[in-house]
């Protein structure tokens, strides 16, 4: 036995009410798409068929290599759209699984579970069914006296009766393939002008074939997205599902209905995440951190021990020990190392704050490196910026910045160095040395009696 997997993801989704196709919307951060595409490589080794038509470009530039396309020009219905994958598929693998691109939730071991009972079934192929208290437009699942599935009927085509039914069809099927591509033509025009492929139930039934009707376990994994409004239900349990996998991986979460948190995201044992705190990207933090509330985090990497307080964190790398905020502001290329305290008002951009550096209050550092256990008093700037070129500010050890202090770039203040409050400083600093005043200048050290006053 072999199998293919064909994804369809051709239609424009006009409930959507969008210019962008409805499998690019974002869920989770990521485009739509990608969850079916994920999902295929999980059960079979061969690359997904994604049938494409509407926003096409788009499509394969969001998926890239990872999927084999066929090209549906008219959108002509579900039905039709499988049929654009004959020619390439056809005498290949023994097995077909179908499904729709607008069902992000769906998991791999749902897929294989379908897959594996469609081995052992004698008939044409094996379907999965939901019982649900909320219809969502899907098609209803007609069965007769003894359970067996008669037909798929489609909203706009049924009756009071059949709307009263609340098995309805995800849309997943595993086909025996030779079976498949012998009796898609089979399916006749409709009214509306469409080939739907919920039509091969009845092409079965009344060839005397038997249609495997499984009902999922777990009805979130049939979330369809036609509307926002699905896309937002779906944003919720794509949330719910990877909070909880935190939580039961050791991480605290007070909220959850608040915590926003990418599944690319890593998060180490005993760290907290306070509410309305935005997680995102290759981001990867350690254990024993406190972050948020009010937090976005965003490629970075953030070392254990770590509290992040109302801050924004970009393309930043902490390490162990570091403390933020409240209203910090790291943006990419910002590292701080291990023991580094910046509170509130605080702006590092392509820096490097070595151990211990303490900046408290109201600055902007870009393009430097602060040397181990230096003080940046409140107001610091690197003026980095000159209108054309950014230049570098290079801080030793031990500096001390006073409050106020302007340091126009390129710079270097050597070990043990001081700034006197307001000082703008235009020239380097030799090792150990206060400047004072503007421009600054080195003061003449004073005899000892005089500091006696
Ligand atoms: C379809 C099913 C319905 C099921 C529901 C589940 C049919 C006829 N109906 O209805 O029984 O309950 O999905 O979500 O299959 N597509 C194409 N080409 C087309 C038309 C659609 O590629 O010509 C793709 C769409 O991009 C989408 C998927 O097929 O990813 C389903 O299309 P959609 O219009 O959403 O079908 P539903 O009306 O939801
Ligand atoms: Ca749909």
């Amino acid at each position: 036995v072999s199998l293919d997997v064909v994804i369809l993801a051709a239609g424009q989704g006009t409930r959507m009410k969008s210019r962008l196709p409805k499998v690019l919307h974002p869920l989770g951060g990521r485009p739509m798409v990608l969850y079916s595409v994920e999902m295929a490589a999980a059960v079979s080794q061969r690359p997904p068929v994604l049938v494409i038509g509407h926003g096409a470009d788009g499509v394969r530039e969001a998926v890239g290599d990872a999927a084999r396309y066929v090209v549906q020009a008219e959108q002509l219905g579900t039905g039709h759209a499988v049929l654009q994958a004959r020619d390439l598929l056809r005498g290949g693998s023994t097995h077909i699984i179908v499904f729709y691109a607008d069902m992000p939730l769906l998991q791999a071991s749902t897929l294989r579970a379908l897959y594996e009972a469609q081995q052992t079934h004698d008939g044409p192929f094996s379907m999965l069914t939901v019982v649900a208290d909320q219809p969502r437009g899907f098609g209803r699942i007609v069965r007769d006296g003894q359970g067996s599935v008669r037909a798929i009927v489609e909203e706009s085509h049924a009756t009071s009766e059949h709307l009263a039914i609340r098995e309805v069809n995800p849309g997943i099927y595993c086909f025996d393939a030779a079976w498949l591509w012998d009796h898609l033509e089979a399916i006749p025009l409709n009214q509306k002008g469409e080939y739907y492929l919920t039509d091969l139930v009845e092409i079965a039934v009344r060839a005397g074939e038997r249609v495997r009707a499984q009902v999922m376990d777990d009805p979130v994994e049939a979330l369809g997205i036609n509307t926002r409004v699905h896309l937002a239900e779906a944003e919720a349990a794509l949330r719910a599902r990877i909070n909880e996998a935190l939580m039961l991986s050791g991480v605290t979460i007070l909220d959850p209905a608040t915590t926003y948190v990418e599944a690319t995201v890593t998060v180490g044992q005993d760290t907290t995440i306070l509410p309305n705190t935005h997680i995102r990207g290759k981001t990867v933090i350690g254990q024993g951190c406190t972050i948020g509330p009010n937090t976005i985090i965003e490629d970075c990497t953030i070392g254990d021990e770590c509290d992040i307080l109302a801050s924004v964190l970009e393309g930043a790398t902490l390490e162990g020990h570091v403390d933020i905020g409240p209203f910090g502001h790291l943006r990419k290329g910002a590292t701080l190392e291990r023991g580094v305290h910046m509170g509130n008002f605080g702006e590092v951009k392509n820096s490097r704050l070595r151990a211990g550096v303490k900046m408290g209050h109201f600055s902007y550092i870009g393009d430097a490196d602060i040397g181990e256990e230096s003080n940046i008093g409140a107001g610091t700037i690197t003026a980095n910026f000159d209108g054309q070129h950014k230049h570098k500010t290079v801080i030793g050890k031990n500096v001390f910045v006073g409050s106020d202090t302007m340091l126009v770039a390129p710079l270097t203040l050597g070990d043990g160095a001081r700034t006197a409050a307001g000082s703008v400083v235009t020239h380097d600093v030799p090792p150990d040395t206060l400047v004072v005043g503007v421009p600054a200048r080195p003061r003449p050290s004073e005899p000892a009696s005089s500091e006696k006053g």
